[in-house]
C-alpha cells in the first residue's frame, strides 16, 4: 500500500483535509481507506498481515507459490511484469521467478516507498531491469520505453481490488486493460465469502493490531489537521454486511463526543461510527463477473484447500461481436 510520508506535503495534505472534513460531516460519516496508510498506518498494516487470524497473505502467498509456474507455462517467457501498487517483499520475488520477465514495471502513487520496494528488487534480482513509475494507475500511464513492446503481465495481489465498491473496481479494471493493452494478462488476488467466524476476527484480531491501524487514522488526524478527537473515546469495530459481501471497518463513539477538527467543530453520539474500510469478498461467481464487467476473461484459477483465498489469471480478450 501507499501514501506514507507523503501525505504532510501540498496536493496530498489539501486532499486529505478535504477527505476528513466531508466525510465526517456526511451522513453515515465515511473517510476514504487510503488514509489509514500514513508511515505508522504501513507499518501496523505489514504486522497485520502476519497474524494468525489474518489468513490472506499466508494463503496468498501459498498459491502463488504453487501456481506460478504455471503462470509461466501459459504465458510463456520474455514479458514485462507490470505490478499495480508497489511491490510486495515476499510476493512479488515469487511471480518474477517463476516468470524470469524481460522488465519488472511498479506502478504508485507513492514515490518514495516505490523508489525503496524497486531497489529491493532490483538487489534480489541483479539481472533483470526494474522501471518503477510513480503515478496514479487510476489514470492512463505511459509504461516506460522497456516495456512497450514487449507482452504484458499485470500483477494485482491483495484482494486490493476488494477495497473498492464495485463501480471503482470495474473501472480499475477498465483502466489496467487499456494501459496494458488487448492480450495482456492480469494475474489477481480476491478474497472468498467464508465464514463470518473466521472473517471477523481476520479485522478484529486479538491482539488488537487492527484496532491499533483504525484508531490510528484518529491520531493522523489529530496530528495532521490539528484535531482534537479523544482516541479514548472511540473503540474499533468490524462487521459483516451480508446484502455488500464485505467486512466493514468502523470508528465507534463509546459517548457522545465533541471535537473539533481544523477549526470545524464535530459532534457524535454514543454509538454512531466513521466508515473507514471496506473489503469486499467474492464468490467464484462475483469475481468472474467483477472480471469480465472490467474487460478481463478469467483463463484460469486456482484456490486452497478450504477455498479461502483465490487467484486468477485473466486475459483481455480482443473485443468480439456479441449478440
Ligand atoms: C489492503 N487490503 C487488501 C487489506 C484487506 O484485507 O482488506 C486491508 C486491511 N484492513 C484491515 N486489515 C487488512
Amino acid at each position: 500500500m501507499t501514501d506514507t510520508d507523503a501525505g504532510t506535503t501540498g496536493a496530498l495534505d489539501d486532499a486529505f483535509r478535504g477527505d476528513v472534513l466531508r466525510g465526517l460531516g456526511s451522513d453515515p460519516r465515511a473517510i476514504p481507506a487510503r488514509w489509514l496508510y500514513d508511515h505508522a498506518g504501513s507499518g501496523l498494516f505489514e504486522e497485520i498481515t502476519g497474524l494468525p487470524e489474518y489468513y490472506p497473505t499466508r494463503t496468498e502467498r501459498a498459491l502463488l507459490e504453487k501456481h506460478c509456474p504455471e503462470v509461466a507455462e501459459i504465458a510463456g517467457t520474455g514479458h514485462a511484469v507490470i505490478e499495480f501498487g508497489s511491490g510486495s517483499s515476499v510476493k512479488t520475488p515469487i511471480l518474477l521467478q517463476a516468470v524470469d520477465p524481460a522488465v519488472y514495471v511498479p506502478i504508485d502513487i507513492s514515490g518514495d516507498f516505490l523508489r525503496e520496494s524497486a531497489e529491493a528488487l532490483a538487489r534480489s534480482f541483479p539481472g533483470l531491469p526494474v522501471a518503477p513509475v510513480e503515478a496514479d494507475f487510476m489514470h492512463p500511464v505511459t509504461l516506460p520505453e522497456a516495456a512497450q513492446k514487449l507482452p504484458r503481465i499485470g500483477f494485482f495481489p491483495g484482494s486490493t481490488i476488494g477495497n473498492m465498491v464495485p463501480r471503482t473496481g470495474v473501472d480499475l479494471l477498465r483502466r489496467m486493460r487499456d494501459n496494458l493493452g488487448e492480450g495482456a494478462l492480469l494475474l489477481i488476488g480476491m478474497d472468498r465469502v467464508k465464514s463470518e467466524t473466521i472473517l471477523v476476527p481476520a479485522y478484529d484480531d486479538a491482539a488488537g493490531v487492527t484496532a491499533a491501524f483504525n484508531l490510528n487514522l484518529l491520531d493522523r488526524i489529530n496530528r495532521e489537521l490539528d484535531g482534537d478527537i479523544p482516541r479514548g473515546k472511540f473503540k474499533h469495530c468490524a462487521v459483516w454486511n451480508e446484502s455488500h459481501s464485505r467486512i466493514e471497518m468502523h470508528i465507534e463513539a463509546t459517548e457522545d463526543v465533541d471535537f473539533t477538527v481544523a477549526e470545524k467543530r464535530f459532534h457524535m453520539g454514543k454509538g454512531e461510527t466513521i466508515h473507514t474500510e471496506n473489503s469486499h469478498k467474492f464468490k467464484p461467481r462475483d469475481s468472474r463477473l467483477l472480471l469480465r464487467a472490467g474487460g478481463w476473461e478469467p483463463i484460469r484459477e486456482w484456490t486452497d484447500d478450504k477455498g479461502w483465498f483465490s487467484l486468477i489469471l485473466a486475459e483481455a480478450a480482443p473485443d468480439r461481436f456479441a449478440p
